[in-house]
């Protein structure tokens, strides 16, 4: 198994994923000794770089604590471990090629077959030729021996359709248990929180459903706008980009119900696909779009000002979509699923508002509201009514408050969330990956909006300035769904 060794490759490793996310994940891992003491990483691109100039290239993005000596060490022997191996992604011969440094690898380990981690930080028009030739020349030749896993980053596709002709054409190559389809969202510590939070306070338990809850807000806010991946964002869009995906997935683990079985990721999977077959169809009257401009002094540019974008182009970097789950739990909770990018923060998260409290003899008595702060500063905070002291029938809002990293930090490692999530691959758990029914339904959920904003009869999204809390018809739209600004102001 992956435990005793793990030949990984990241194809696209010269790219900025890889470079970024992928490449400081597998360090992060190797630091703090969660890679198989027998371990090789081969990044695999078109570019032409030598073994070193790749290491360099690697080692920019590394995190480490200069002072500590274990951690320079484990720098040099991680980049040993690093290797280039140039390759075109549609010709057979850079991937028989790879398989001669797999077999060595194998003889110089004396392995029988290693264990392969295929990663693909790759742009989804090459996916299938990859997937192709690593099925024909660099599947185990005895898979009893040793395994094969692959994994894939979205886009998934386009809209439905896309998303099951790039299936279609997956699925005759790699099992679904081969397969690992990364939302990074879902490796964030704060979602994987969730489930445990969730299951294993009863008081939360009892109260977590319409009954007790109002209306619920995931919120994704990036202080900055698009520029530089303006032509890549451009027939993208806010909702293909993150509330397709990362949004949905924090929606459904937030919502679904309890899962038969916590120890199997199928369990978990079935039960948050039945969450998303219970989401209403989207009306398109549930939408607020926004595009950004320059900001009200000048100084940062507007969307359209990023020369790889069409000067009339209605691409949405903000959105916010009012979606309802029609179950017996959820029914009559609108949940507001909210995007921007150019805000005037950067901040993830969850708000759940509770309903309005009866007892209404006391003044300034407000409701409560729980709160999940994704990042920055993991942190999970309930707002509460206490009764002021010495004063008879007045109450304030005050924070029931954990600040996560304050409380964490000292004794433990946060990882990263890819880390969390190569290394939950390492170990064939499937829990926090992607299948393919939840995402053809998340795809089914948005594509009929999608396919109606890109349309002619689409609407022009409303004009927000880069660095504001977005569209000015956002207030209007959110109280509209039910959230009370009263408890967040
Ligand atoms: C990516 C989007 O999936 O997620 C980016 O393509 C976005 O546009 C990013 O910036 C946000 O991820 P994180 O981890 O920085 O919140």
């Amino acid at each position: 198994s992956f435990h005793d060794n793990a030949l990984i490759v990241v194809f696209g490793a010269s790219g900025d994923l890889a470079s970024k996310k992928t490449f400081p994940a597998l360090f992060g891992l190797y630091r703090e000794n969660k890679l198989p003491k027998v371990v090789s990483i081969i990044g695999f691109a078109r570019s032409d770089l030598s073994h070193d100039q790749f290491r360099d290239k690697v080692s920019k993005h590394l995190k480490y604590d200069k002072n500590n000596d274990d951690h320079i060490k484990k720098l040099e022997n991680f980049l040993k471990i690093c290797t280039y191996h140039r390759g075109s992604y549609d010709e057979a011969e850079g991937f028989q090629e790879l398989e001669k440094s797999i077999v060595k690898f194998d003889n110089d380990n004396k392995l029988e077959v290693s264990n392969r981690l295929y990663y693909l930080a790759l742009p989804p028009s090459v996916f299938t030729k990859v997937a192709t030739n690593l099925k024909k020349y660099n599947y185990p030749s005895d898979s009893s021996k040793g395994s094969a896993r692959l994994i894939v980053e979205k886009p998934f596709g386009h809209d439905l359709e896309s998303s099951r002709q790039l299936q279609s054409e997956l699925s005759p190559l790699w099992k679904e248990e081969e397969l690992f389809r990364i939302d990074h969202y879902l490796g964030k510590e704060m979602v994987k929180n969730l489930l445990p939070v969730r299951f294993t306070n009863t008081f939360l338990m009892s109260c977590w459903n319409n009954q007790f809850i109002d209306c619920i807000q995931i919120s994704f806010k990036e202080n900055f706008g698009t520029e530089g991946r303006g032509g890549y964002f451009d027939s993208i869009g806010i909702i293909r980009d993150v509330i397709q995906n990362h949004l949905l997935q924090v929606l459904t683990i937030l919502l679904m119900g309890k899962p038969e079985d916590f120890t199997n990721p199928e369990s978990i999977r079935n039960e948050k696909v039945n969450l998303l077959k219970a989401i209403r169809t989207i009306d398109f009257n549930d939408v607020l779009i926004g595009q950004y401009t320059k900001s009200t002094d000048g100084s940062k540019p507007a969307y359209i000002d990023d020369e790889t974008v069409n000067a009339d182009s209605k691409a949405n970097t903000f959105a916010a979509i009012a979606l309802h789950v029609d179950n017996d739990t959820w029914k009559n909770v609108p949940i507001i699923l909210k995007a921007g990018k150019a805000l005037n923060d950067s901040k993830v998260e969850i708000r759940i508002q509770f309903k309005k409290s009866v007892a209404d003899i006391y003044e300034n008595s407000s409701r409560n509201e729980l709160v999940f702060r994704i990042q920055p500063d993991e942190a999970m905070y309930l707002k509460m009514n206490i009764k002021l002291p010495g004063v008879p029938n007045k109450v304030s809002v005050s924070d029931l408050d954990l600040t996560y990293k304050d409380r964490y930090s000292k004794e433990f490692y946060i990882p990263e969330a890819y880390e969390s999530l190569i290394y939950d691959a390492l170990n064939d758990d499937h829990s926090n990956f992607v299948r393919n029914d939840e995402l053809d339904i998340s795809w089914a959920l948005f594509t009929p909006l999608l396919h109606y904003l890109e349309s002619d009869k689409g609407p022009s999204p409303e004009l927000y300035p880069y660095g504001s809390r977005g569209p000015e018809g956002l207030h209007e739209f959110m109280k509209k769904h039910g959230y009370d600004y009263a408890s967040n102001e």
